[in-house]
């Protein structure tokens, strides 16, 4: 799938938005490698157990859909919106659900599944949230880490790859609703 993928586009290529640089950060095969690895860990840990998987909306669609195919054993996958960003890219700090839980956590094996944690905001309130329903186990997976963001202290058992302060997009993760589908992580440079 990666490798017919089309390369990150020079600049913005939306309608009316301003022109904005895009730089790879983390290419499309070192993804796919740490989604695996990922994959292997998560495969080892719950075994047997038939975890419930909630990835946070939309941000982690792409890594979602990739690490669930490489798990052999049930899952159930539910998903839930969350929202902490406007249009801006510095966290609004107010963490709000647009889209709740549809599938019972309590008693369940819980493994959230998110694309960045930055500030640690979103990923700590709703973990607090589904630890709440009393759930038999809970942990969290991130595609990316920006350990010097943090605000506040949250545990993530599961981490694809740490990277700068830096803002990024691709593979799920937007500006202003862009850039998703790109296959790289990629920095947006003013
Ligand atoms: P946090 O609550 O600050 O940890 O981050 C909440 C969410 O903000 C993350 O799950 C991402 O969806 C989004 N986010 C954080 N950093 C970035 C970035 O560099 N680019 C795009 N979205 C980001
Ligand atoms: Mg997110």
């Amino acid at each position: 799938m990666t490798d017919d993928c089309p390369p990150p586009p020079a600049d913005s290529p939306a309608a009316g938005a301003a022109p904005q640089r895009l730089r790879v950060l983390i290419e499309r095969q070192t993804l796919a490698r740490e989604v695996r690895r990922l994959a292997q860990e998560i495969t080892r840990d719950y075994q047997g157990r038939y975890p419930l998987i909630i990835g946070i909306l939309k941000g982690s669609f792409v890594f979602l859909a990739d690490l669930i195919r490489y798990l052999d054993f049930p899952v159930t996958i539910d998903l839930v919106r969350l929202s902490s960003y406007g249009s801006q890219t510095v966290s609004s700090g107010q963490v709000k659900m647009l889209h709740g839980l549809e599938v019972p956590v309590r008693d369940r094996h819980v493994l959230i599944v998110d694309d960045i944690v930055d500030t640690g905001l979103s990923l700590s309130h709703f973990a607090d949230y589904v630890r709440q329903r009393e759930p038999a186990t809970l942990k969290i997976c991130t595609l990316l880490d920006k350990p010097s963001r943090r605000q506040v202290d949250i545990h993530v058992d599961y981490v694809g790859i740490a990277i700068p302060d830096q803002f990024v997009v691709g593979y799920g993760i937007d500006c202003d609703e862009q850039y998703r589908n790109l296959c790289d992580v990629c920095v947006v440079e003013e």
